[in-house]
C-alpha cells in the first residue's frame, strides 16, 4: 500500500456550479425545499470537508411526494404507450452518457471511488441499465390460459405495474443503485419515490434533473435526500405505496419488512453478503490471484458482493495468500480525483469506526495481519486493505459482513469440505470459483447457495443477468426480465362466451 502526492483533477464548471448551491428536494417536478427548513452536509470523505449542502426530507415532505407519484401513476404516466416510455428511458440514457465526466466526477467526490473506476464502471453501466430496461416496455406481456373448468371460458393475464414505488438505496454505488431501481420501475409503469443514502445523495439528486430534459412527466420520479430513520422510515411505512425496493444492510432490511406491514406492501430487498471465494487446487494461480484481489478490493470492499472469505485449496494456500497480499501493499490509497489513485476512503466516519473496530476484533480473536491491518493515515477514513489469515469459522470477522477491504483466507482440503465451509453463512449473494476443471466448475456451482456464483471471474455485472440473494441476502432479483416481473401485479382474466 503506498499513498502518492500528486494534484486532484480539476473540477468540471457544471460540478462547481452543482455543489455550489444547496440541493433541493424533486417533488412533483418542482425542486422545493424540505418543509422543515433543515438541510444536511454531505462530504468528501478523503478529506472531511463540507460538498454540499442538502435539503432533508422527512415524513411531511414524503407524504407530499408520495401524493405527486400517486398523481402522475394515476394520470399522465398511464396514458403513455410503451413505446413512448421506451423512447423516453433511452433519452435518459442518453443524457447520462453526454453527461459522464460530470456524474463520474460526482460520484468520486460523494462516494471516495476513483474518478477513473467511475468513469468505467459506475456511469457506463447505468448509461447500460436505462438502455436495456427501456426496451423492456413493450415487451411485458401476458398468457393465454387454457381453462380446464370448461371450453366456454377464454382466460387470459394481463402485466399491470405495481403502482407507486418507494425505493430506498444505500451509498457504495449511488447512481448505479439509483438506476437498478428507477430503470425497471420505469419500464413496467409505476412511478417512484427515491431516497437516496444520507452520505451520497448527489448524483441521485443531478439524476433528477434529467427527467425533466428527457421529457418524463411530472411527478414519475420524485428524489427526496434525508436520513434512514425518519424519511426512509416513512416511505417504507407509507400506506400509500404500493411497493418498497430495498438496497442496504441485513438489519434494516428487516425493519422495511416489517414497515411495510401496515398496507401488505410488496418488498424487494438486497442484503448483505459474506460471499465466498474458492481457489480450487487445479486454478491458474496468477489469475485466481488477481480475481481474488480484485474479488475483495474493488470499491474498497464495499460491495455487497465482496468477496470476503477467500478459500485456497491447501497446496496452493500460502502462495495464494502471498500473492494477494503484496497485491493488497501496492494499491496506491489517495483522492479518488487523483488520478494515481487505485483505492479512495471508506464513505464516511462510521464505516471507519465499523471496519477499523472488525480489524481489532479480528486481531483479538487470534486472526493474524497478512497485508494491512489499519487504519491509513490521520485525514479522511482510509483503511489499508487487508488480508487476514489464521482465522476460525467462528470469529466475528468471519461471521459478519465488514464492508471493507478486509478479506479473510482459509485452506481446505476438498470440494466437500469446501461447499459446506463456503456455505456456513447466514447470507448468500455472491460466490467465486476459480478452477479449470469444467466439472469441479459446474458441481460446485450448483452446491453454493448463492444468487450469483462467478466461475473464473467476479463482479462481472450485466443489466440482463439477474442479481440477488439466497438467504438472508434478500428477497427477489433486480437486472434481467426478473426485475420487470417484481415491479408489476398479474391479472388474470376469465371470460364466459
Ligand atoms: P443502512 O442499511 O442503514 O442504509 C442503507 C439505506 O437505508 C440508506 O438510504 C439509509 O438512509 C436507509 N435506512 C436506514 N435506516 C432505515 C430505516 N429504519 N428505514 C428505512 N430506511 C432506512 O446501511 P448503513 O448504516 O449505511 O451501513 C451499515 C452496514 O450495512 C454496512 O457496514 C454494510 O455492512 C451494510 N450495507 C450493505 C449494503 C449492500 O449493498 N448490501 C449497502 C450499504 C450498507
Ligand atoms: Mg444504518
Amino acid at each position: 500500500m503506498q499513498t502518492e502526492s500528486s494534484t486532484l483533477v480539476a473540477r468540471s464548471p457544471q460540478v462547481t456550479e452543482f455543489l455550489s448551491k444547496p440541493r433541493k428536494l424533486l417533488i412533483g417536478g418542482k425542486w422545493v425545499e424540505a418543509k422543515s427548513g433543515k438541510t444536511f452536509k454531505t462530504l468528501d470523505p478523503a478529506t472531511g470537508e463540507v460538498l454540499a449542502h442538502v435539503c432533508e426530507a422527512d415524513a411531511a415532505d414524503i407524504d407530499e411526494a408520495v401524493k405527486a407519484a400517486r398523481a402522475a401513476f394515476n394520470g399522465p404516466w398511464s396514458k403513455l404507450t410503451p413505446s413512448q416510455r421506451s423512447r423516453l428511458l433511452w433519452k435518459l440514457a442518453d443524457l447520462l452518457e453526454q453527461h459522464t465526466e460530470e456524474f463520474a466526477q460526482l460520484e468520486s467526490l460523494d462516494n471516495g471511488k476513483p474518478l477513473a473506476v467511475a468513469r468505467i464502471a459506475d456511469v457506463p453501466l447505468a448509461v447500460d441499465n436505462f438502455r436495456y430496461m427501456g426496451g423492456w416496455c413493450s415487451k411485458i406481456e401476458g398468457n393465454t390460459i387454457p381453462l380446464s373448468a370448461g371450453n366456454n371460458f377464454l382466460a387470459y393475464t394481463l402485466r399491470e405495474p405495481v403502482g407507486v414505488v418507494a425505493q430506498i438505496i444505500p451509498w457504495n454505488f449511488p447512481l448505479l443503485m439509483a438506476v437498478w431501481k428507477l430503470g425497471p420501475a420505469l419500464a413496467a409503469g409505476c412511478t417512484v419515490v427515491l431516497k437516496p443514502a444520507e452520505q451520497t445523495p448527489l448524483t441521485a439528486l443531478r439524476l433528477g434533473e434529467l427527467f425533466a430534459e428527457a421529457g418524463f412527466p411530472d411527478g414519475v420520479v420524485n428524489i427526496v435526500p434525508g436520513f434512514g430513520e425518519t424519511a426512509g422510515a416513512a416511505l417504507a411505512a407509507h400506506p400509500d405505496v404500493d411497493k418498497v425496493a430495498f438496497t442496504g444492510s441485513t438489519e434494516v432490511g428487516k425493519l422495511i419488512v416489517k414497515a411495510a406491514t401496515g398496507n401488505l406492501k410488496k418488498v424487494t430487498l438486497e442484503l448483505g453478503g459474506k460471499s465466498p471465494n474458492i481457489v480450487m487446487g487445479d486454478a491458474d494461480v496468477e489469475v485466481a490471484i488477481a480475481g481474488a484481489a480484485h474479488a475483495i478490493f474493488f470499491n474498497h470492499g464495499q460491495c455487497c458482493v465482496a468477496g470476503s472469505r477467500l478459500f485456497v485449496h491447501e497446496k496452493l494456500f500460502d502462495q495464494v495468500v502471498e500473492g494477494v497480499a503484496a497485491k493488497a501493499k501496492k494499491i496506491r490509497l489517495g483522492h479518488g480525483m487523483d488520478s494515481g489513485t487505485q483505492m479512495g476512503p471508506l464513505v464516511s466516519d462510521e464505516q471507519l469506526a465499523r471496519v477499523t473496530d472488525f480489524l481489532n476484533s479480528g486481531v483479538s480473536e487470534g486472526a493474524r495481519a497478512a497485508a494491512g491491518g489499519a487504519r491509513h493515515g490521520a485525514q479522511g477514513y482510509f483503511v489499508q486493505p487487508t488480508v487476514l489469515v489464521d482465522v476460525q469459522p467462528h470469529m466475528k470477522v468471519v461471521r459478519e459482513e465488514i464492508f471493507g477491504p478486509v478479506v479473510t483466507a482459509h485452506p481446505f482440503k476438498t470440494l466437500d469440505d469446501v461447499h459446506i465451509a463456503a456455505n456456513d453463512t447466514i447470507y448468500g449473494l455472491g460466490a467465486g470459483i476459480w478452477t479449470r476443471d469444467l466439472s469441479i466448475a459446474h458441481r460446485l456451482a450448483a452446491k453454493v447457495k448463492a444468487g450469483t456464483v462467478w466461475v473464473n471471474c467476479y463482479n462481472v455485472f450485466d443489466a440482463a443477468m439477474p442479481f440477488g440473494g439466497y438467504k438472508q441476502s434478500g428477497w427477489g432479483r433486480e437486472m434481467g426480465h426478473n426485475a420487470i416481473d417484481l415491479y408489476t401485479e398479474t391479472k388474470s382474466v376469465c371470460i364466459k362466451l
